[in-house]
């Protein structure tokens, strides 16, 4: 049986998440921007709500519900605030579902239920200065210590970098193993070793904080790593194919916002006698942006219903997130050009949305990432 419509409770989540975007993140959104301010009276909030964990299971504090809510919620938060949105998307998929998928009960109790709960904010530590879309050559290292594993290195573009408590950290442990010699761990910002860098000065989603972390003889206790020896490169391929969900839902609402504040702003701005939607050139920008919006929603809306049936959804989740985020760039483009020169200025969002939309194609693997996935499954 095929079923388009959404539940009584993914309404209630969806409109949760709208109203807490128009009367909490709205307002200062734009001069968090301009001086990349992290959200973290919003982020807090969000972790009161549910927001941070939303599929978690209850008793490790999360929100226990399925990743068709979390698309919706997404969607919302992400019309007005891509920062917060991306904050939330790395501390639900990566971070939360990496560790309950695949982490010990001890490291659940120890660091799930505070990050779940929005207490904590993760962060998830895989690229590095010569390892992004190229993710098996990792320079970092974990040396098996025998009590603990003594770990090295340099990760670049870490989103939460400084908000973060709780960092789950890709390395190498053996190298001559290529990729089944890495691991992964779960690495506390406040231990001895672990420095923040610099935080980067990005085009988009300055609000949220990214910086590059130092690892200089960090001692992590051997429970710390998260599942067998060896696993950790298919940890975090696994958690990307997740994560991907999370930034097409992310792409979607930067694109739905987009859209939104270009049809009320078509309905009110008049040139040459009229209101400008019933001008054609803005009449038929307003139309592809619908349907495309529509499409982009129904990719993410399946990759999320194949993830909560337990399907294979590795196709569905690239193919998700290549699309949306490309349609995200696009309409905030046209976005912008519907405001004319309103569109130009930051008064009106249009411009960084613009802005925020062009990462999308860029983190959890860039377009061509996705198009690799894709092809590999459709050629196997
Ligand atoms: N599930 C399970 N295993 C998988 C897998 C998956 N989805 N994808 C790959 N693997 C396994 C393969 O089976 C293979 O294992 P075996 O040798 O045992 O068969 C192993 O992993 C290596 O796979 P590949 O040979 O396919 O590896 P590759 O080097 O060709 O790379 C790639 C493939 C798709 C390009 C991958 O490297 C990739 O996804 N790169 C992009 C990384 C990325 O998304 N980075 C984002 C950083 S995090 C971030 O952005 C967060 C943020 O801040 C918002």
């Amino acid at each position: 049986m095929m079923n388009f419509e959404l539940t009584e409770e993914h309404l209630a989540v969806q409109q949760a998440a709208r109203d807490f975007a128009q009367t909490e993140l709205l307002p200062g959104v734009i001069e968090r921007d301009n001086e990349q301010k992290f959200p973290y009276e919003q982020i807090k909030k969000m972790g009161e709500l549910g927001f941070m964990g939303m599929m978690v299971d209850p008793k490790y504090g999360g929100g226990g519900m399925d990743t068709i809510s979390y698309v919706l919620a997404m969607e919302e938060i992400s019309k007005i605030d891509a920062s917060a949105s991306v904050c939330m998307s790395v501390n639900n998929s990566l971070v939360c579902w990496g560790l309950e998928t695949y982490g010990s009960e001890e490291q659940k109790m120890k660091y799930l239920v505070e990050l779940a709960s929005g207490q904590k904010i993760g962060a998830f530590l895989l690229s590095e200065p010569e390892a992004g879309s190229d993710a098996t050559s990792q320079r970092t290292t974990a040396v098996d210590m025998g009590d603990y594993y003594l770990m090295n290195g340099t990760k670049n573009w870490i989103t939460n970098g400084n908000s973060a408590s709780y960092y789950l950290v890709i390395a190498q442990t053996d190298v001559d193993k290529k990729h089944k010699g890495i691991n992964a761990f779960i690495v506390e910002k406040a231990w001895d070793g672990v420095t923040v860098g610099k935080k980067e000065d990005k085009l988009g989603i300055r609000g949220s904080d990214t910086h590059s972390i130092m690892f200089q003889d960090v001692k992590v206790p051997k429970a710390n790593r998260i599942g067998e020896d060896g696993f950790g490169f298919k940890f975090a391929m696994k958690v990307l194919s997740g994560g991907r969900i999370g930034i097409a839902a992310q792409a979607l609402g930067i694109a739905s916002g987009a859209y939104e504040l270009s049809l009320k702003y078509s309905k009110e701005r008049k040139a040459f006698g009229t209101e400008i939607m019933n001008h054609q050139a803005i009449a038929f920008k307003l139309a592809d942006m619908a349907t495309e919006i529509e499409a982009a929603r129904l990719l993410c809306l399946k990759a999320a219903w194949m993830k909560d049936e337990h399907m294979n959804y590795d196709r569905a989740s690239s193919m998700a997130k290549l699309f949306a985020s490309e349609v995200a760039m696009k309409t905030a483009v046209e976005a912008v050009q519907i405001h004319g020169g309103y569109g130009y200025v930051k008064e009106y969002h249009v411009e960084r949305m613009m802005r925020d939309a062009k990462i999308t194609q860029i983190y959890e693997g860039t377009s061509e990432v996705q198009r690799v996935v894709i092809s590999r499954d459709i050629l196997k």
